[in-house]
């Protein structure tokens, strides 16, 4: 790959999914690429920055899609769900006890085990919850993820990283090697493709967004764009939770950390100057840095 063929696609990558490569990732386009540039008929990544040139849509999709990390697992970290099962749903079940109504947005849900950890939490409440209007929204820039996501369809390896041995038995069954988890618990994700870099202010307003693992990829002034339009599409007294390497602190001053509750965030009564959307076609230094906090 030369230099300008590596420069070409650092800049694609990061205006269509936002991943902030550093100048010396060329093995790591390499690794990802190679496969697919073979799969497609062409010889190296040269001839396929030269067909993505020539205006290949489909062609880039899947670069984008290949250059995702889908890494995850059930009850990731395990921290974020006791925060959720005894901190954020006690105060909701009392702050909403009204309107008996919670909607939780998994916002980079790559294939469900993120929102299906959420379902099982939920489902496990028992009659707590009873009578309320549970939403469980899952998203992802791949389409590719989504589709495993909705399949709820597991290996023998997925299922035994993170997920208690009697979640296994009580919410999947069995099917042959595989794990499928039950359609009552599928029934409670609902599933979307969103690019988080495009406007989401369509998605409504939630109790809880669920944005782990994601950010940690992009440079710092799409973060604090990101933060900014997160912190408009979440209730006043909601919740944010980010991934163990992850922090609003530095880049934004919408949220603040929840003290002594790791990976939680909550507004910081700032509201933040209308964040502008970050435009695929157009995103520049300057456009990110202008829609920041
Ligand atoms: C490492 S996984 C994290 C999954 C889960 N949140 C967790 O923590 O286990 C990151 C996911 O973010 C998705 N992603 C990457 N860029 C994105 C973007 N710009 N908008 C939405 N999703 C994106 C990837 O497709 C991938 O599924």
């Amino acid at each position: 790959m030369t230099p300008p063929d590596y420069e070409y696609l650092r800049k694609l990558l990061r205006d269509h999914s936002g991943l902030d490569l550093s100048a010396d990732k060329q093995y790591l386009i390499e690794s990802r690429l190679l496969p697919l540039a073979r799969k497609a008929g062409l010889a190296d990544i040269s001839d396929l920055v030269q067909k993505m040139k020539g205006g290949s849509a489909a062609l880039i999709t899947q670069v984008v899609e290949a250059m995702t990390t889908n890494e995850t697992f059930f009850f990731r970290d395990k921290i974020p769900f006791e925060h959720f099962r005894n901190a954020i749903l006690p105060e909701i079940l009392r702050t909403r006890a009204n309107r008996k109504g919670i909607r939780i947005w998994c916002a980079a849900g790559s294939t469900g085990q993120e929102p299906y950890s959420l379902a099982m939490s939920l489902k496990e409440m028992g009659a707590a919850l009873a009578g309320w209007r549970v939403e469980i929204l899952a998203t992802d820039l791949s389409e590719e993820v989504l589709e495993k996501s909705k399949a709820g369809i597991y290996s023998q390896f997925e299922v035994q990283r993170g997920l208690p041995i009697q979640l296994l038995v009580k919410y999947f069954k069995q099917q042959g090697e595989l794990w499928q988890i039950n359609a009552d618990i599928r029934a409670m994700v609902q599933h979307r493709q969103l690019n988080l870099l495009h406007d989401f202010s369509q998605l409504g307003v939630f109790d809880v967004i669920f944005c782990r693992n994601v950010l940690i990829y992009f440079d710092r002034e799409t973060k604090a764009n990101v933060f900014a339009r997160l912190a408009r599409t979440i209730e006043p007294d909601g919740f944010l939770v980010l991934g163990a390497a992850e922090t609003v602190v530095g880049l934004t001053e919408v949220f603040k950390p929840v003290p002594d509750k790791r990976g939680l965030y909550r507004q910081n009564n700032v509201r933040a100057a209308p964040a502008r959307v970050v435009n695929v076609s157009a995103v520049t230094p300057e456009l990110v840095a202008a829609a920041g906090p």
